[in-house]
């Protein structure tokens, strides 16, 4: 392990020295002097007196370096047939005008812009749009439904808002314009405009402050950079956290363009002229940081796949993608290759010698199972290198570092701490848990550059959810362990935050729908272990007394109610009505005890229950499949 290990190191011993060289691989507007204000602990700011702009350097530098001819995006879209091929010069013509568009629509440096598309190169292009003004975008997956629109809506305030009429599954299309309608409905804050990117499969019907994309673009001038502080934010993108609020993760300018260069050279081993894909979507982080920034600040061209994994039209869509565009570096979730392999176990769809520029096949997002790492690395011969991360830190925390050394990977570990994350495993009160001990994975301040500064308008909840459990550490949420040679094991959340398909939804949004129904008294839902998506929601409700609804069709409305009002993405399909919810003596309800016996572990009955009957009576509904 030695460029890693001296490399690892370097960036603990002097993260300012180690941040200052980094630094170098990206253009500003003032350098940086000071790399590190360390003044106001457990807030940290990097590069506190430096200026640049993200989207100069995403596209504007390539192009004046000469590379305007270059490929920077592919659009492949599986599920309308598009192909497009967009070169740094074109990509930056189309940003510079949507950025005159959205500045003529009012919208200045620090003011927020909601974005709420498909797998569209219009996604990309209003998210650089953004940048180049020093607006702050705000991207909202389009799986979810009205209600975390407008949750989101309330909370980051936007000036304008951008979606597409639809967005468009495997088997359907869907309307987006309705939802967005409904969520401005029942947001109490009001965009003063929509730009609309109408799409032929279902055009939206236009209210009173909205415009077409085409309007908004046709008489728009060519905007040029607004110069940002490094710690200006640049996004905020809401994850799901323990409650039904969404926590608004920042995301500052310098920072995030220091760190994601630095990670495409020294994890993902990919530079200029690379072709990377990142099969995600832009909703998610992995979409924000390596479909959209990370590719383009390195030069690198980036594929924007709209499709599946599978059913567009079958399990040999992404290999058709990897071998059509000399895709060198993958990036997608285990679930992909999940959904992948249960279709065609053997691998016929897989050619190796078509996918001869696959270098190497990056998973993450939730945990990566040893068959489906076996599977992956047998069949298509390339490394697979699991990669531990959340929404929190926009970039790896674990991983092998290909650019900097071919470390050994593990199956089941995503393994090393990556240079300027200082992982440790603490046990419960505070101490070191030893090698082979399960713990809480923290990472020791400053978080490096990249990572969240804060949370949006909420400097209290930031300290509250990540800072306090251990002060000085930062608290990423999830258990697992460190083996004797120092490689991690991630063995899931320690909150009630759940992974449904490599997407993290919060089963407190969920509880909140299900509470609302006029028939349910109280409810509980866990997330438990499925073969496909790594979890999937379970809801149980218990109903008040005297409500005349069958429980089958209180638990049907229940069902539809969740995708109604969070969206499809819940995947919550099992409600079960049941007679009571264990509950400590306090009356918490045993959530945790629930999601052991679901996943068919024999859990301890807990010294603190209220009535160990209730539990005895729910343990067979619990073990059943949940129909
Ligand atoms: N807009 C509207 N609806 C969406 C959507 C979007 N952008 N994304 C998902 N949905 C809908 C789906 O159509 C599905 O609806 P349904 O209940 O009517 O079938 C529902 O939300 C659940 O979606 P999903 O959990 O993705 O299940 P799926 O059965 O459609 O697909 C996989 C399963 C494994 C193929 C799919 O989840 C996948 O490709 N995952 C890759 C993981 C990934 O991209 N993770 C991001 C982080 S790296
Ligand atoms: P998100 O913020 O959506 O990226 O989700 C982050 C969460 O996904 C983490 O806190 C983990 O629980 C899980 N996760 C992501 N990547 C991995 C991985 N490689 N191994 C295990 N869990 C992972």
């Amino acid at each position: 392990m030695g460029a890693y290990r001296d490399t690892y190191q370097l960036s603990l011993d002097d993260p300012e020295w180690f941040w200052r060289d980094a630094a170098g691989g990206v253009e500003w507007e003032r350098m940086p002097i000071r790399v590190l204000d360390r003044d106001n602990p457990p807030f940290y700011r990097w590069f506190p007196d430096a200026q640049l702009n993200t989207c100069h350097n995403a596209l504007d530098r390539h192009v004046e370096r000469g590379r305007g001819d270059d490929i920077a995006l592919v659009y492949d879209s599986a599920v309308t047939g598009a192909l497009k091929r967009y070169t740094f010069g074109e990509l930056l013509d189309e940003v510079s005008i949507f950025a005159g568009a959205l500045r003529a629509l009012g919208v200045q440096q620090g003011d927020r812009v909601v974005i709420y598309m498909a797998m569209v190169p219009e996604a990309v292009v209003a998210m650089l749009a953004c940048a180049r003004l020093g607006a702050v975008h705000s991207v909202v997956f389009g799986g979810f439904g009205p209600r975390e629109l407008a949750a989101r809506i309330d909370d980051a305030k936007p000036k304008v808002v951008v979606a597409t009429s639809c967005g468009i599954e495997a088997a359907r299309v869907v309307p987006y314009k309705p939802l967005l309608d409904a969520a401005i409905d029942e947001a109490a804050h009001k965009p003063s405009r929509c730009v609309i990117l109408q799409r032929p499969q279902a055009p939206g019907e236009l209210r009173d402050g909205d415009i077409t994309w085409a309007d908004a673009v046709a008489a728009a001038p060519r905007t040029a950079c607004v110069p940002v502080a490094a710690t200006d934010p640049l996004y905020i993108l809401y994850t799901s956290g323990t409650t039904g609020r969404p926590k608004g993760i920042v995301r500052d300018n310098g920072g995030h363009a220091v760190a994601l260069t630095w990670s495409m050279a020294n994890i993902f081993g990919c530079g200029p002229g690379d072709v990377f894909w990142a099969a995600s979507d832009v909703g998610w982080v992995v979409g924000h940081s390596y479909i959209v920034y990370a590719p383009l600040l390195a030069g690198a061209t980036t594929v924007l796949y709209e499709g599946k994994p599978v059913g567009t039209p079958d399990a040999g869509a992404f290999w058709r993608v990897v071998a059509e565009h000399g895709v060198n570096v993958m990036f997608t979730a285990p679930t992909a290759i999940r959904a992948i392999r249960k279709e065609d176990p053997q691998g016929a769809h897989i050619d190796r010698e078509r996918l001869k520029s696959l270098r190497t096949l990056f998973l993450a997002g939730e945990r990566l199972d040893p068959q489906t790492y076996e599977w992956a690395g047998e069949r298509l011969g390339v490394p697979v290198v699991d990669n531990w991360w959340q929404t929190e830190t926009g970039w790896p925390i674990a991983a092998s570092p290909r650019g900097l050394e071919e470390l050994p990977t593990k199956a089941g570990s995503p393994s090393v701490p990556v240079p300027g994350f200082d992982v440790r495993v603490l046990a419960g009160d505070g101490r070191p848990a030893a090698a082979g001990t399960d713990g809480a994975i923290v990472i020791k301040l400053p978080l490096p550059p990249g990572c969240l500064p804060t949370l949006w308008g909420d400097d209290e909840r930031f300290v509250r959810s990540y800072l306090s459990a251990f002060p000085g550490y930062y608290l990423s949420g999830d258990g697992g362990r460190f083996d004797d040679d120092g490689y991690l094991y991630v063995m899931g959340r320690t909150d009630d935050v759940i992974n449904v398909a490599g997407h993290r939804l919060s089963t407190g949004a969920m509880e909140e729908v299900l509470a609302a129904h006029p028939a349910v008294a109280e409810c509980a839902v866990i997330g438990v272990g499925d073969e496909l998506k790594g979890q999937v929601p379970r809801g149980f409700v218990v109903l008040k007394a005297g409500v005349p609804t069958p429980p089958a069709t209180v638990a049907a409305e229940l069902v539809q109610l969740v995708r109604d009002r969070i969206g499809a993405v819940a995947s919550l399909r099992s409600v079960q009505v049941v007679a009571a919810l264990p509950k400590t003596r306090s009356g918490k309800i045993l959530r945790r005890t629930m999601r052991g016996i679901a996943d068919g572990r024999e859990e301890p009955v807990p010294s603190t229950i209220e009535d160990p009957a209730v539990l005895d009576a729910l343990r067979p509904v619990l073990r059943s499949s949940g129909g």
